[in-house]
């Protein structure tokens, strides 16, 4: 059973930023999207290039090796749903932000 685990203060992410925070040892990507936060799996399908560091435009992230696009709600490819990535719970407590991975990411 995965637990909820602090990663950051919510100062630290404001909107329309993305960061990379470790979660129990797996690579997040951590958006803000105008006031709601959304986290991933860093690593992009494609060829595990760092979601994490890619272009944040509204709710959807470009990757940076080589532009395949997710949106964060659903973590699928713009324009291709057969690729995903996986979607954590996020919570904020006492204003530090804490996320959950989902059962199936080790
Ligand atoms: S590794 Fe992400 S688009 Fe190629």
């Amino acid at each position: 059973m995965k637990e909820f685990v602090t990663v950051a203060a919510l100062t630290d992410v404001p909107p329309g930023v993305t960061k990379t925070v470790d979660v129990q040892g797996i690579w997040i990507a951590l958006s803000n999207v105008d006031g709601t936060l959304f986290a991933v799996d860093n690593t992009c399908p494609h060829a595990g290039g760092p979601l994490g560091e890619g272009k944040l435009k509204d709710s959807i992230i470009e990757c940076p090796w080589h532009g395949w696009k997710f949106d964060l709600r659903t973590g699928q490819r713009v324009n291709n749903p057969n690729f995903t990535v996986a979607c954590c719970d996020v919570r904020v407590v006492d204003g530090q932000i804490q996320i959950k991975l989902p059962e199936h990411l080790e």
